[in-house]
């Protein structure tokens, strides 16, 4: 054998695998890695990193094992014409799981990925930190947490839960942009059914502790769920397209042939007539963006807040919006952490935030005063006010008290603000008010004055008469007005005090 035969050879082993563990892999309805990566990668275009790299481990009876690839498939491609960087755990070696050398192989994707500024996407599947290998794992672990937290904001990180993935393991997840799972085969959890049931008793089975339901439901840790491998990297295609490569790119621009100009006749009659009555914010949405095509980020999460990107006029934008039927669109602890954490994203990577307001208020009660509503909510001020990117406002009905502050009001920097007619932009709602301002007044007084106040307050143009809006639109004209500010606001630039970094209420 000459010696190119013998790369051949050498190459042809790791590619091929063990077709036992293989099997195995595919009877529990998952892919391989390569398989992954290349449903990822425009066809042709994947170049392997560090193919030869193996464990250097001599605890245990680790000497006799081989590690092809040390359980970590790494490279770059194409991902519909555009550098990505992608690391896929190999659950047929040794679990996928992480030891020294195959954290070194992730860390060197995530230096590479942020040095010539092109997004990472991780696909986990891995039975955590290599036990065999002790501190060596952790220090792998600590060693990704650091060039996550490096890169972020500089590329835009992306990680699939396509397996298992427990412990310590979690976190690297975490510090990414977006979490996406695939549903029964993916778990994310600290500590594992059978360690809660020995340290707390508590029963509960890993589809209901971690799975993905769990985390893009309840926890709020995943934001998207895919039905299989193959729809989730569908999704993060999708999700990529929406993005630039990096921060200091624009995300590309797509033609989906829709007239920046039409008018959205609709949502004229959009609003019921009764303003306690609900409607689906997502028709406003679907009249408003490109070819009503938008990308909902955690739908299932805080449904009383709407978080997602779409196209305006061609150029990505992320878009946030109450959805007044659910829970009438109250902020709550989730809905503030949902949305501060997405305008933060947007910032970082330059999208234009568009904000929809149906806002009656923050939810009252001990529950979420318990909770820390008060430094919750304050993320939504702080995001808001500390992003620089074009943000435009749109007041469709309800603004009042701290929620209409907190819904990228002027005073936290809206660069445009239009309020639609039926927009009621006050203190707190009429009977709210009336309950403290007319109580001592009798029944027919209090009548006439809630009546009054609704006249003066519960409109648009007192807000209006003060420039606390530019504009009260037609709300048929919506697109249109907003399709113009974004064009005003290409150019926008906006410094900010020079210091190491903010503090924002976490
Ligand atoms: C070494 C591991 C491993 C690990 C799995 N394997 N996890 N080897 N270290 N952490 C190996 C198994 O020994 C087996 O090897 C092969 O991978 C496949 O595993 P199976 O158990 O046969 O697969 P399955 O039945 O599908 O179960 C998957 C699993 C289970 C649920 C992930 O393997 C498991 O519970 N693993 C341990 C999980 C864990 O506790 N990890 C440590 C978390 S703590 P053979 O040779 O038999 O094929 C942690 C700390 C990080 O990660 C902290 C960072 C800050």
């Amino acid at each position: 054998m000459n010696k190119i035969e013998d790369l051949v050879a050498r190459k042809t082993a790791i590619y091929q695998g063990n077709a036992k563990a293989i099997e195995k892999q595919h009877s529990s309805g998952k892919l391989t890695a390569r398989e992954r990566l290349g449903l990822l990668f425009d066809p042709g275009t994947f170049v392997e990193m560090d193919t030869f790299v193996t464990h250097r481990c001599t605890y245990f009876d680790m000497p006799s094992k081989h590690s092809p690839t040390d359980g970590v498939v790494c490279g770059y491609g194409k991902v519909d014409g555009r550098i990505v960087f992608s690391y896929a755990q190999d659950f047929t070696i040794m679990g996928g799981s992480l030891g020294e050398m195959q954290a070194n192989k992730i860390c060197h994707v995530l230096e590479s990925a942020a040095k010539v500024g092109a997004p990472v996407v991780g696909m986990n599947d891995s039975g955590g930190a290599r036990i065999q290998e002790g501190i060596d794992g952790l220090s792998g672990y600590g060693k990704i947490f650091f060039r996550n937290t490096a890169a972020s904001g500089v590329i835009p990180q992306i990680t699939a839960i396509m397996g298992p993935c427990a412990g310590g393991a979690v976190y690297s997840p975490a510090l990414t942009d977006f979490v996406f799972m695939v549903d029964q085969t993916s778990k994310m959890f600290i500590t594992g059914p059978d360690v809660i049931k020995t340290v707390t008793g508590e029963v509960v089975t890993g589809e209901a502790l971690g799975g993905a339901t769990t985390h893009n439901k309840t926890s709020g840790v995943a934001h998207f769920m895919a039905r299989s491998d193959q729809e989730c990297i569908q999704q993060i295609k999708r999700l990529l397209s929406f993005l630039p490569s990096n921060w200091k790119e624009q995300p590309p621009e797509v033609d989906l042939g829709d007239n920046p100009y039409r008018l959205v006749p609709e949502l004229a009659s959009i609003l019921p007539d009764n303003a306690n009555r609900a409607y689906n914010m997502y028709d406003v949405i679907r009249g408003i963006v490109d070819g009503g095509d938008y990308l909902d980020s955690q739908p299932l999460f805080a449904t009383n807040m709407i978080t997602c990107f779409a196209r305006i006029n061609k150029r990505a934008v992320g878009i946030i919006a109450n959805q007044p039927r659910v829970g009438a669109g109250c902020l709550d602890i989730n809905a503030s952490d949902k949305a501060a954490r997405f305008i933060r994203f947007c910032d970082a990577f330059g999208l234009p935030v568009i904000t929809l307001v149906d806002v009656p208020g923050f939810l009252p009660g001990t529950h979420q005063e318990y909770g820390g509503i008060i430094r919750h909510g304050a993320k939504m001020l702080y995001a808001y006010s500390e992003a620089t990117v074009p943000k435009i406002t749109l007041i469709l009905r309800k603004a009042y008290g701290g929620a209409y502050l907190a819904m990228c009001c002027r005073e936290l920097g809206a660069d445009v603000s239009f309020a639609w007619p039926d927009a009621e932009i006050a203190v707190m709602g009429p009977e709210g008010a009336a309950n403290i301002i007319f109580r001592k007044e009798t029944p027919e007084q209090r009548a006439q004055s809630i009546a009054q106040y609704k006249a003066e307050f519960a409109t648009p143009y007192k807000a209006a008469e003060h420039a606390f809006v530019d504009d009260v639109i037609h709300p048929a004209e919506s697109r249109q007005k907003i399709v113009a500010a974004l064009e005003m606001l290409r150019t926008k630039e906006q410094s900010i005090p020079k210091k190491r970094h903010g503090n924002i209420p976490l």
